[in-house]
Parts: structure tokens; C-alpha cells; sequence
């Protein structure tokens, strides 16, 4: 019997559960934009279920969707598309950001399949940067409406551990050594136009290392500023991980943060991310 397929808004201002969908690289193309459309409209949609799913038809569904990017930039993985996210620190995905905001083309989508779950904690939020930006009071949009940052894979990892001596593993360093092993720097627009929607954005997220022509103590009292608008609770949605769930975002229109409270359990969730386009600032 063929279920109905049916989008479900979890969150006021970003999130939906979509229900009554088979992932995989045969979805009717009608599922897929139904899909699609959640997608910009919630920005974070998420399946549950999908036990189905191994890398092949992770990647056969992403490929409905866009073009593949490879794994990472730096992070080497054994297989080429899907990168394996499965130690608490050592991808410090615990502090709020966009992926891979560092290169010029940052990834349109990201697509997150959860593997090994822990029995307590390990949960994902994701934040709507189009919602945080509208909210910004007009002279706040003047400010930032201008504004370009610098975003680089050297930024400060410590900053974000609440015990850097014992949040050090060796592991953790290794991945850290191997994430930076080459240095990205590039510019982006704090307010970019969305190119499928049209809505603005911030762009901004942990690999924001300083703000064009402001010094560092200005440049991190703006950064703490828009960060707290973007990653205010009511802009945000928490989804709490089951095996066999997949968790798909506009990476042009959200950040995300990986609670790291889950002990010494076993984690593992794999990513697909999707090629994306240079970002646009409002006067082009
Ligand atoms: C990521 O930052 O893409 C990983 C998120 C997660 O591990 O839940």
C-alpha cells in the first residue's frame, strides 16, 4: 500500500517530520519535490525510519536532489561522498555553525543519516538564519546588511571546550590536525540572498574568524550579538536521534549544533552534503 505522504511543522519557526516516505534513489519525482518544498519552507526536515538506508541509497536520494560534494574538504574518509561524524569532539561539532562555510561554494544541503545512537543525549539543533535576520531591527540591518566576514578551518576549537586539558584526546587532536591540514580562507556576505527562496540570510557560524575592516574585539562583540538572534530558543528546533532517522537542512538558511552529552557512547551519524552556490549579497 503506498502511504500518503504528509509534512508535519515540529518547530513555530524551522522544523517538520515528513511521514509516509521510503528514502532512496527511487522516490517518484513527485515525492521529491514535496520534499523539496518542506525543505525551504521548514529549512530542517527529518525522516524517521529509514532502517533501510546504507550509504549507496543515502547517496542514491541525495543525488534526487543535487549534485554530490566530495566527503569534506580535508577530513580524508574512505568513501568519497559520505563522511562518518563519530567521535564527541574531534569534529567539534558542538558549537553552532554552517558546514563548510570556509571554501567559496559552501554546500546547498546537508543530509545526516543516524547510525549508532546513544542511550541518552546526542541530540542536533538547528536555528533558522532567514527567520533571525527578518527579526533584526532596521538598524541592525543597515549594520550587517554591509557587512562581509572572513570565515577560515583555523578557528579556535578551545574556545568552545569547557575543559580543553581533558577535551584533548588523542583522537580528537589527530582529526583536528587532519581538519585544518589545509588552510581555507574565504569571504562571504553576513547577509546573503538565498538563490532558491530569495529570503536573506546571516551567514556566519563557527568558522567566522573576524569581520572585513572591523578589529578583533568589534568583530567579536557583533559576532556574540548575531549569534545570540540566530540561536535564540524560539529559533530554534531540538530533534532528539533514533536509528534509522535522517535529518535533511538548507545549509544556506540554518546553523546547527551537536550536543556533546552523551559520556563515552557511541555515536555515529553520516553525512551527504550537496554542491552549493557562491553566495549572493543583497546588491549582488
Ligand atoms: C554536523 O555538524 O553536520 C553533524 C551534526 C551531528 O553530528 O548531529
Amino acid at each position: 500500500v503506498e502511504h500518503e505522504v504528509s509534512v508535519h511543522q515540529i518547530g513555530g519557526r524551522i522544523g517538520a517530520r515528513i511521514d509516509g516516505v521510503r528514502l532512496g534513489g527511487e522516490l517518484d519525482d513527485a515525492t521529491v519535490a514535496t520534499i523539496r518544498a518542506a525543505l525551504l519552507r521548514h529549512k530542517v526536515v527529518f525522516f524517521r525510519d529509514q532502517h533501510h538506508l546504507d550509504d549507496a541509497g543515502h547517496q542514491a536520494f541525495a543525488r534526487r536532489l543535487g549534485t554530490l560534494t566530495t566527503a569534506h574538504p580535508t577530513v580524508n574518509t574512505g568513501d568519497a561522498h559520505v563522511l562518518s561524524l563519530n567521535a564527541t569532539q574531534g569534529m567539534a561539532a558542538n558549537s553552532w555553525h554552517t558546514d563548510v562555510t570556509f571554501v567559496d561554494r559552501i554546500p546547498a544541503i546537508s543530509i545526516l543519516r543516524g547510525v549508532h545512537i546513544p542511550p541518552y543525549g546526542g541530540t542536533t539543533n538547528w536555528a533558522n538564519t532567514a527567520a533571525a535576520y527578518e527579526a533584526l531591527s532596521a538598524p541592525l540591518k543597515a549594520l550587517v546588511d554591509e557587512l562581509w566576514a572572513v570565515h577560515t578551518n583555523e578557528y579556535d576549537y578551545a574556545a568552545t571546550a569547557e575543559d580543553p586539558e581533558n577535551e584533548t584526546p588523542d583522537k580528537a587532536a589527530l582529526d583536528q590536525r587532519q581538519f585544518r591540514s589545509t588552510y581555507f580562507e574565504t569571504e562571504h556576505p553576513v547577509v546573503h540572498v538565498h538563490p532558491e527562496t530569495g529570503e536573506r540570510a546571516l551567514l556566519l557560524g563557527h568558522f567566522v574568524k573576524r569581520f572585513v575592516g572591523l578589529n578583533t574585539a568589534e568583530s567579536h562583540a557583533i559576532f556574540q550579538l548575531l549569534q545570540n538572534r540566530v540561536t535564540k530558543l524560539e529559533n530554534t528546533v531540538r530533534w532528539t536521534w533514533a536509528p534509522g532517522d535522517v535529518a535533511m537542512w538548507d545549509n544556506r538558511a540554518t546553523q546547527h549544533y551537536a550536543v556533546a552529552d552523551f559520556d563515552t557512547h557511541r555515536r555515529e551519524v553520516r553525512r551527504v552534503t550537496l554542491v552549493g552556490e557562491v553566495p549572493v549579497a543583497i546588491d549582488g
